[in-house]
Parts: C-alpha cells; structure tokens; sequence
C-alpha cells in the first residue's frame, strides 16, 4: 500500500471536498487529508489514494461519501460557545420577542442553528430561552413559542445530537453547573438531556450548498463556525442566503473571531458587547 498522498491526489480530493460540503482545503493543509483519510486505505484494502478516489466518484457508495465528509469536517463545539451572543439574547433579543408576542404582532419566534454539531449549541438556545422565562417569571409565554431548527451536513454529528446525551468531557465545556443540575441527569457514565429541552428542538440534515428556501423565514440564525472552512465566495453565497431566509430586521449571528466583509448589501452590521451581528437589510424575498 502507498499511504502517501500525492500532488495530484491532493488536488483531486480538494476539489471533491470543496464540490460536496464546500470546505476550501488550503494547499499547506495537504496533511489533513493524508491523515484523517488513511484510515480507509486500511479498511478497504486500498493500495493508493488514487484508488479511495476512484471509489467516491463512482458514487455508489453514499455511506463511504458520508463517512469521508465526517472525517474532513470539523465538529469542535461546547456549550453557550463565547458569552456575549447569550447576553445579547437574555439581555435584548428575548424581551423584544416576548413583547412583540404580547402585543399580537407575531404568534412564534423562529430560531435556525445552521451548523449544529453535537448539539450544544441549538440545545443551549433552548435552555437559555427556558430560564429566561423562569427567571422573569413568565408564565403566558412558553418554549413552545420558539421554534428551533438545527442543522448539520454530518449524520453522525445529528445522531449524537438527537440523542442527547452527553459524557463527562462534553458536559465540562462551557456548561455551567446550574445549568447541568437543572436539565441534566446522570446516568452512569452520561448525562442525559431532560425531555423538555430534547423536544424544543427539530434536527434535520442539510447541506449548506443547498437552496434554504424549504425552511421558511427565521427571526434568528446563528450560524457559528462553519463558514471559517469555506472559501470567500461561498461564504458570500451562504451569507446571501440567510438574508433571503430572514424576517425584516432578522438577526444573524456569527462566530464571536469570525470575519464578513462582505454584507453592505444585505446587512447592517451592529455589536453587541463581543458579539458583532448582522441585521438584514428591509424585508427580503
Ligand atoms: C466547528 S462546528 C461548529 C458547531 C457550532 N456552530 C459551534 O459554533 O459550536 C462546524 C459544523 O459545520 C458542519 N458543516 C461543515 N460543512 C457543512 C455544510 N456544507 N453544510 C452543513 N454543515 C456543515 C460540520 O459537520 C460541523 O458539525
């Protein structure tokens, strides 16, 4: 067997990344490839890359195409990622939704986690809004108004997420104590989601290449982390996008270290303590 990748098969499979989930593999990154996809060498007996190549573009193989995409994403997540974007919704967001609610002028708030992972972060949306309506005493509002979609290319990441149990290294990141006590239970080794939280949010797989246009309009998007892998002009589109899938004054929110440039035409942007946003101009689509 050559487990050595070489130019060519670097380009081959750079190019079939970015085809597939749109993650721009840079030409110094050349190891990643060679190292989290020698393991299929070694499972299918392959002697070359080239041969693993050949197998992929013959697309019969969906799983082996899936478990190739799994191994070249990266799906690095913890709970309440970064503190201002839940600042900003505790201490603005939730307020303006509970009174625009009161007051007639919408029935739900819509909330989509784009690029969801293990879970942690469309479940920290869910129990952010939870005690929020504890705290203030709010009884007339529930969970039920919100509606939290999350999203992911990766039916493994979905899966452990559906699940929703968590182990100790996990349930160490980011979440607080009282967070833990209050939505979680140990069971042996794990530490299971309380019921209430698990059904607030829907999972779905999606590729981000995809049209949005299914999912409807969200009042809230968070999409954190994912577009960093993909090149400049996708990033465009996917931003372009999410503008078309938000109401008139929808909210995107991005990683706290991620930078767009480019939103003067469909976004103003704004800061929140840490948390740069990005408000969709007027009413789109
Ligand atoms: C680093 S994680 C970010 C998770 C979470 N948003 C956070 O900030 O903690 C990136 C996720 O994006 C997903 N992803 C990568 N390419 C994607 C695509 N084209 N469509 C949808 N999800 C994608 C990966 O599977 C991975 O779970």
């Amino acid at each position: 067997m050559n487990g050595n990748l070489s130019s060519d098969d670097f380009i081959l499979f750079q190019k079939y990344i970015e085809e597939q989930c749109g993650i721009s593999i840079r030409d110094d990154k050349a190891y990643l490839i060679e190292s989290r996809l020698s393991k299929f060498l070694v499972k299918f007996s392959l002697e070359s890359f080239e041969e693993l190549y050949q197998m992929l573009s013959q697309q019969k193989n969906k799983a082996l195409a899936e478990d190739v995409i799994d191994a070249l994403t990266t799906n690095e997540t913890l709970w309440f990622r970064e503190k201002t974007p839940w600042e900003f919704m505790t201490e603005t967001l939730l307020e303006r939704y509970i009174q625009e609610i009161r007051q007639g002028k919408r029935f739900r708030v819509r909330i989509w986690s784009a690029a969801c992972s293990t879970g942690q972060e469309p479940y920290s949306i869910a129990m952010c809004i939870d005690t929020y309506l504890e705290r203030h005493g709010i009884k007339d509002i529930t969970l039920g108004h919100f509606e939290i979609l999350a999203t992911d290319i990766s039916s493994t990441v979905l899966q452990m997420a559906k699940r929703g149990k968590y182990d100790s290294i996990s349930m160490a990141r980011g979440l607080d104590p009282s967070y833990r006590d209050r939505y979680f239970r140990q069971e042996g080794r794990t530490w299971a989601l309380d019921e209430k939280i698990k059904n607030a949010v829907q999972f779905v797989q999606f590729n981000l290449q995809k049209s949005f246009s299914n999912f409807g309009k969200f009042d809230l998007v968070f999409c954190r982390y994912v577009a960093i892998y993909f090149s400049e002009s996708f990033k465009k589109e996917i931003f372009k996008k999410i503008s078309f899938s938000l109401v008139q004054d929808g909210i995107l929110i991005l990683g706290n270290s991620e930078v767009f440039f480019d939103y003067k035409e469909d976004y103003d942007v704004k800061q929140y303590k840490n948390t740069v946003f990005y408000r969709v101009r007027g009413g789109k689509g």
